[in-house]
């Protein structure tokens, strides 16, 4: 159930992506180097999560399809410049070669740059306005979430907001654009958001468990360095074993959120129960 809806919506959002990439007139190298990142085979999950909100609200994951790919266009983006030698300094992202290695370091720069901008083109064509808004919003929190997190040198008094920002206000804004894109009533959007929130931290201590015990040939991505860079996680502040116990809290606060949402609400709480033990 949840492999196939993920699978669905998967098939929506890269369908669309590729027009969206192709339509454009861009350059070669950088529409090799958007395309190279976009289509490595992410998990979708934010797209995902924007569809299934609006589905939930009552529309139809076509409404919000502009959205879905604006979202997945700004998390490429920002995994792009997260890898660069300037952060992260990661060679791996997806299981390939991260972008810069690919192409170096200024084409992707330009290729983080061409998807943030080609994201809000597509949302320009979205007629709700609200999920311009939404997503807006969300990209410049990642934003500051970055900036914290490379700022942070291990402050854990930073570690939640550090934490909510780089990586929970793209999952609120994939659930409010979703609800704007079904115009949702005010508390179905209010109960995403609880949902989102909670879901998000789960989301991100689960990224910070594997990047101490998971598989770098699993993950597609490497591991072990966070503990290394003196990054500010909830495994470098709390320990392997408190880290899993906080994440199992946020999962329970997440589902609770989504029994307030109403209707039938599976493909979050499986979604839920899928993050708490995820190995990629
Ligand atoms: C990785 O996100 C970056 C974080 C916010 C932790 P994902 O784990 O969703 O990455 P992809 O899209 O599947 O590659
Ligand atoms: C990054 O967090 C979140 C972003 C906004 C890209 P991480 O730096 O932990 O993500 P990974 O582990 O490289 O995917
Ligand atoms: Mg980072
Ligand atoms: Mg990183
Ligand atoms: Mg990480």
């Amino acid at each position: 159930m949840l492999s196939e809806r993920l699978t669905q919506y998967s098939v929506l959002t890269e369908e669309k992506l590729g027009k969206l990439l192709s339509e454009s007139d861009l350059a070669p190298i950088l529409k090799e180097s958007m395309a190279y990142s976009v289509f490595s085979g992410g998990k979708r999950i934010r797209p995902a999560l924007c569809m299934a909100a609006c589905e939930l609200c009552g529309g139809a994951p076509e409404d919000a399809l502009l959205a879905a790919c604006a979202l997945e266009m700004i998390h490429t983006y920002s995994l792009i410049h997260d890898d660069l030698p300037a952060m992260d300094n990661d060679d791996m992202r997806r299981g390939k070669p991260s972008n810069h290695k690919a192409f170096g370091e200024a084409n992707a720069i330009l290729a983080g740059d061409g998807l943030q901008s080609l994201a809000f083109y597509a949302l320009s064509l979205c007629p709700h306005t609200d999920a311009l808004a939404a997503i807006s919003k969300g990209a410049f929190e990642m934003v500051m979430g970055q900036s914290l997190d490379v700022n942070s040198g291990g402050d854990e008094t930073l570690l939640r907001q550090l934490q909510d920002y780089k990586t929970g206000a793209l999952f609120r804004a994939a659930v409010t654009s979703g609800a704007a894109c079904a115009n949702a009533t005010k508390e179905q959007r209010e109960a995403l958001i609880r949902f989102a929130d909670a879901y998000g931290m789960l989301f991100q201590i689960t990224d910070d468990i594997l990047d101490f015990e998971g598989e770098a040939s699993v993950l597609g991505k490497s591991v072990g360095k966070d503990a290394k860079e003196g990054k500010t996680t909830f495994v470098t502040v709390y320990g392997l074993e408190q880290a899993k116990e906080y994440a199992k809290g946020y999962a329970h606060e997440a589902r609770e959120a989504v029994l307030e949402v109403g209707g039938d609400g599976a493909f979050f709480t499986e979604l839920i129960s899928y993050t708490l033990t995820r190995k990629s």
